[in-house]
């Protein structure tokens, strides 16, 4: 169907599809990519549907409150109209597209529709200087949850924040080449082994081909840095695509790397081959995975509703509904205890997710420690952190929206770390 739509088009049509996909089917949106984007043969086509999804996605709310109040009637939340209508004003308002080809490129994917409302609508938005604010409102549900778990500076610092998606965050095979990573890249280091650029195109750069670097945000190589340079087996139960896996092989553990997705242990695969470096990989569940034996570490960087990463990934904010938020929590305390059989005494536990909901991190992490008889919370230190990144009152690590605002912002995440006594 794609050939027969005029130039332009099928790319609208595919950031159509993928914006149903994620606000109508609760599915994310780069897992939604290859299914939304089949026909399109260029790259570019591809990039653009993405960046134009991604685009509405950010600025919902305000794309929203424009259309609402240039019609007479509310149209329906799932209304076409509406959807097209925020594709034309996002190319128009954020992306540079000139207006008339803006509307152009979506008119037709109201085949049969009210082409004369979406074009009236736009029209007039668009004469009268309409303007999307800054910063972006926050999705209503999102704002009320965060500002009653963090505060209301917390619930602005993540409105500035999806703005536009941040730098790249590239962690090192080789730390002590930090400097030079840094200065050959043209990006400055927060942290030994990590380098931050802005945004580039990644199998492009130095380094890339030689398998030097990998592509992880700082907050998300914090877990490994708190089980510093190891001999020890170490089991990292959720591990694909293994931006963990490798920085603690790296580090010199003996890495077994479970993950329940066989394609996305092949990624992990791939990216151990480019770094060279080792792990043994297992395909299974966490939640039933026996190991041949305890280990000094088990990292558990469990599945999660992952709000904590939308900068880059914005449907996560259209997708995390309190009741899988629940279901999610009960399953990373389940997966928390099994965990825990398979640390040795005097070894160490790590809980960790890309999340900024506190019954994800905190409230799974007081759980196990008030149930567990075998272990206690070994408090994280400061200076075992980046500086902007401080461990909480209970020593546990909470990035929020906000910190390292000054030299591009981190992810939200939660660790903890356990100790096991005998
Ligand atoms: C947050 S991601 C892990 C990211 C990874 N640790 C890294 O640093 O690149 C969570 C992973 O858990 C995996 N997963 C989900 N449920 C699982 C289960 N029951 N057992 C093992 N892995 C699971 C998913 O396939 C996904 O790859």
């Amino acid at each position: 169907m794609t050939d027969t739509l005029p130039p332009g088009v099928a790319a609208r049509a595919a950031a159509l599809r993928l914006l149903d996909a994620v606000l109508r089917r609760g599915l994310p949106l780069d897992g939604a990519l290859d299914a939304a984007a089949r026909g399109l043969d260029r790259a570019d086509d591809r990039a653009l549907a993405h960046a134009l999804a991604a685009e509405v996605l950010r600025r919902l709310p305000d794309l929203d409150a424009l259309i609402d109040g240039a019609t007479a009637k509310p149209l329906p939340a799932d209304a076409k109209a509406r959807f097209v209508l925020r594709l034309a004003l996002a190319q128009a308002l954020r992306l540079g597209t000139p207006p008339h080809a803006a509307i152009a490129t979506v008119l037709p994917l109201v085949d049969g529709g009210p082409r004369r409302l979406v074009h009236g609508v736009f029209g007039a938005l668009v004469r009268a200087g309409a303007t999307l604010p800054e910063p972006p409102t926050l999705p209503a549900p999102v704002a009320a949850r965060w500002q009653a778990a963090w505060g209301p500076d917390v619930a602005a610092a993540a409105a500035r924040a999806i703005a536009a998606p941040p730098p790249l965050d590239l962690s090192l095979r080789d730390a002590s080449a930090t400097a030079e990573w840094a200065e050959r890249l043209g990006g400055r280091s927060l942290a030994s082994a990590h380098v931050r650029l802005d945004a580039a195109r990644v199998t492009e750069l130095p380094g890339f081909a030689e398998g030097a670097w990998w592509v992880q945000d700082l907050s998300a190589s914090l877990p490994a840095r708190l089980l510093g340079p190891g001999t020890g087996r170490v089991l990292d139960l959720c591990a694909a695509p293994g931006g963990k896996t490798m920085q603690l092989a790296a580090a010199g553990w003996q890495v077994t790397a479970l993950d329940l997705q066989p394609a996305r242990l092949e990624r992990l695969r791939a990216n151990l081959d480019r770094t060279a470096l080792r792990a043994d990989l297992v395909s299974g569940d966490a939640l039933t995975f026996t190991a041949t034996a305890p280990a000094e570490a088990v990292l558990l960087d469990a599945p999660c509703s992952a709000t904590g990463i939308f900068r880059r990934h914005p449907d996560v904010l259209h997708r995390a509904r309190p009741n899988a938020i629940r279901t999610l929590a009960e399953r990373q305390a389940a997966m928390l205890a099994r965990a825990a059989q398979w640390v040795k005494p005097g070894g160490t536990l790590l809980y960790a997710v890309c999340s900024l909901e506190p019954e994800e991190g905190e409230a799974v992490a007081d759980a196990f420690t008030a149930r567990s008889t075998s272990f206690r919370p070994w408090p994280i230190d400061a200076d075992e952190l980046p500086a902007g990144v401080a461990p909480d009152a209970a020593g546990r690590v909470r990035v929020l929206p906000g910190m390292l605002e000054a030299v591009g912002g981190a992810d939200g995440f939660f660790v903890a770390r356990f100790r096991r006594d005998g």
